[in-house]
């Protein structure tokens, strides 16, 4: 069941939606050299608390900490800890805030120093992808317009959308329905109407779209270990274009 959201609970969102993009900007600046992730966890955890927030992610089906920190070849869901982030390396910052009972999600992918042209492509068509599949995300259209938006504009640059992990509602709780897929035929799933709040999710893969679950039950990897990057923001269905609720005057 789609939950429409009213004024009440889209002001609520937006407010959610600042503190996450705030806390995905303050990630990204601290994604240099010579940290830890779990450094990186501590401070932006520390960030939600101090604006009244708190983490999503902390606790949620057990997930140890507040923000989802994947380097090079993982895709998603890495926990922090105490690796060292190097030159050369991405990292994919993935966060959630609750304000007031209402979850904002989001999501970008960062570079530590000097990376491989090929690895800014694939950074740059994984934004950009997000941004052709909200094209569709306007009454009229249907789910799977999203997604069949994001897969042709990844594909077309050479790369893989992952199929195993997609965007989703989103709301009072971080994961509503409907499901929101990467890729798929136009014209499919539910018809997009206004209040409707989505969390649009493009996970892509330099080479192929395989992945795997690491031993610890939750680091998405590539099966190749090629790198893989993941955009994400929290949008409103409206009557007009979408409007993008993770946002901040960091960006
Ligand atoms: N943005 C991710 C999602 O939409 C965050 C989930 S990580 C978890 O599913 F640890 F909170 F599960
Ligand atoms: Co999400």
């Amino acid at each position: 069941m789609i939950k429409l959201k009213s004024q009440r609970e889209i002001s609520l969102m937006r407010k959610a939606g600042e503190i996450t993009a705030a806390a995905r900007a303050y990630a990204g600046k601290l994604v240099t050299a010579g940290i830890t992730t779990r450094e990186i966890d501590k401070a932006v955890h520390d960030f939600i608390i101090a604006q009244g927030a708190t983490p999503t992610f902390l606790g949620y089906s057990g997930y140890p900490a507040s923000v989802c920190l994947s380097v090079n070849d993982e895709l998603i869901h890495g926990i922090p800890g105490k690796r060292v982030l190097r030159d050369g390396d991405i990292v994919s910052v993935d966060v959630g805030a609750t304000w007031h009972g209402y979850v904002g999600d989001c999501a970008a992918t960062f570079t530590v120093g000097e990376v491989p042209a090929e690895t800014r492509r694939l950074i740059e068509v994984t934004r950009q992808s997000f941004f052709e599949g909200i094209k569709y995300a306007r009454e009229g259209y249907r789910i799977s317009d999203i997604g069949h938006a994001v897969q042709q504009y990844v594909e077309e640059n050479g790369f893989s959308v992952v199929r195993e992990y997609v965007g989703h509602g989103v709301g009072a709780a971080m994961h509503e329905d409907p499901e929101v897929p990467n890729y798929g035929k136009p014209g499919r799933g539910p018809r997009l109407v206004r209040g409707m709040t989505l969390a649009v999710e493009p996970m892509v893969n330099m080479g192929t779209a395989a992945i795997r679950v690491l031993d610890d039950g939750w680091t998405v990897v590539t099966q190749d270990g090629k790198p893989a990057c993941h955009y994400e923001n929290t949008i409103l269905i409206t009557s007009g274009d979408p409007e993008i609720l993770t946002v901040c005057g960091e960006e």
